[in-house]
């Protein structure tokens, strides 16, 4: 596998550490063999560590590039679909165009929920925020399909993978009509999977709805670009999950809770509330000074990432959709977008944002489009869950389909070392 190691001297012992190389992107170290030298690595956040080994997707931070199975998003983003893309995040391949068909059709005979399921959602107060309904909801799928869900069988996987991709927008889409009080919308077979998705969201059952193609376009791609985003927070989670044998439907409700947290997929949701409280342009000196003052916890939201310190290409994509939906809307003189625009153009100018590359990332600008399309903040992060699962299911695919041991990190324990119990 390779010849090449790295030293590491700890006190007068020196051990050899074997070194990988991937296709692409940077060696890693293989210090697998440490712990028989009576030494752990330190690495909270992951920050330096690879934790697997994935053939799904590349991004190298620096140069602002995203490939799923070698294919740009940029140009996934252009010609292909989401189902496309999910078919390809799954199978490693783009389908011929008898296999694309079939895949479309496939998915279309899943949308529909188990009719039990409907009494899910009723047991949820009216109030409650549509990612923990979803949460709930994902994880107890598996209450409805028990039978088929042995990790081991390739054939039972695919059965999950079509019908996870299926029911999200339903379950997405339910979430939204529970929390208004509207009955829920059954999927209709005829659309497209984002036209169907706009008419579970928007339709009523006393009218006919017909989806705008330019905000079904823009929906796919939002759809597509956050199908996948190699080892993140809650893609991780996903595989930590998979890695004790939990079901996948268990393994996608951990993946949705991690990704519910502000500094992940809540990021969109944040925008939003920020634009809000900021309220008008004027303001906007003010927030930026409480972004950059160490003291104050307040960040821009929207702004930076882990990953890229250069751009993040699926912003590039979501800026130019942006503009679209907004100007088919009418929308180009929105207060809220206005200040969006101006935050953009400031943070891109200056010196603490352009020094710590800190760019507008693809959850600045979709939030501006979910909320031009009437999409209420709350669903931000449902969708981007929704979007994900393709992509958090391709991970445990791939991870239950190969050798994997169950994840167990270790620890610097900074605890009292061994003391007896008081005696009484
Ligand atoms: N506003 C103001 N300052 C910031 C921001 C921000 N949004 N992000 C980072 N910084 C500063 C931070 O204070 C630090 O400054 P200094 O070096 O002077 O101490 C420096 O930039 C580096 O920050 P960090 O916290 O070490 O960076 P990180 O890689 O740990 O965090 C991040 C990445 C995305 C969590 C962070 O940039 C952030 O909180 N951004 C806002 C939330 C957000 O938009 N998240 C969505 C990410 S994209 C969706 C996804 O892929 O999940």
């Amino acid at each position: 596998m390779t010849d090449r190691k790295a030293t590491l001297s700890v006190g007068n012992e020196s051990i050899e550490l074997p070194i990988y190389s991937g296709t692409v992107g940077p060696d890693v170290i293989d210090v697998r063999g440490l712990v028989q030298n009576g030494v752990f690595t330190y690495d909270p956040g992951f920050v330096s560590t690879a934790a697997c080994e994935s053939a799904i997707t590349y991004i190298d931070g620096d140069e602002g590039v995203l490939l799923h199975r070698g294919y740009p998003i940029e140009q996934l983003a252009e010609h292909s679909d989401y189902l496309e893309v999910c078919y390809l995040l799954l199978k490693g391949e783009l389908p011929t165009a008898e296999q694309n068909k079939l895949f479309h059709d496939t998915i279309k005979n899943h949308t529909m929920l188990h009719d039990q399921m409907r009494n899910f959602f009723h047991g949820f107060r009216r109030d409650a925020h549509p990612m923990a309904i979803m949460c709930g909801v994902v994880g107890a799928l598996s209450a409805f399909y028990h039978d088929q869900m042995d990790v081991t069988n390739e054939h039972q996987r695919d059965i999950t993978a079509h019908r996870l991709i299926a029911k999200m927008p339903t379950i997405a889409a339910w979430c939204y009509k529970y929390s208004i009080g509207q009955p829920f919308v059954y999927p209709r077979n005829d659309l497209s999977y984002s036209e169907n998705f706009l008419q579970m969201m928007f339709g009523v059952p006393c009218e006919t709805y017909k989806p705008n193609p330019i905000l079904a376009k823009a929906m796919d791609k939002i759809f597509i670009l956050h199908a996948d985003h190699e080892q993140n927070a809650s893609t991780s989670t996903v595989r930590l999950a998979g890695s004790s044998g939990a079901n996948p439907y268990a393994c996608i409700a951990s993946g949705i809770a991690a990704l519910w947290g502000p500094a992940h997929g809540g990021a969109n949701e944040a925008v939003l509330d920020m634009l809000a409280e900021i309220g008008d342009v004027s303001n906007i000196d003010a927030f930026i000074a409480r972004a950059k003052d160490k003291d104050d916890p307040f960040r821009l939201m929207g702004f930076g990432h882990r990953v890229y310190k250069n751009f993040d290409p699926r912003a590039k994509v979501m800026a130019e959709t942006a503009h679209e939906v907004l100007s088919e809307l009418g929308l180009e003189n929105d207060p809220l977008l206005k200040i969006a625009q101006r935050l953009e153009q400031i943070a891109l100018e200056d010196e603490y944002f352009v020094k710590r590359k800190l760019y507008p990332n693809v959850d600045f600008y979709s939030g501006i489009i979910l909320k031009a399309i009437g999409i209420p903040t709350s669903m931000f992060t449902v969708i981007f869950a929704m979007a994900r699962t393709i992509g958090w299911f391709s991970h445990w695919n791939e991870m239950v389909s190969g050798d994997y041991r169950i994840g167990r990190p270790r620890q610097l324990y900074t605890g009292s070392p061994a003391r007896d119990y008081p005696k009484k």
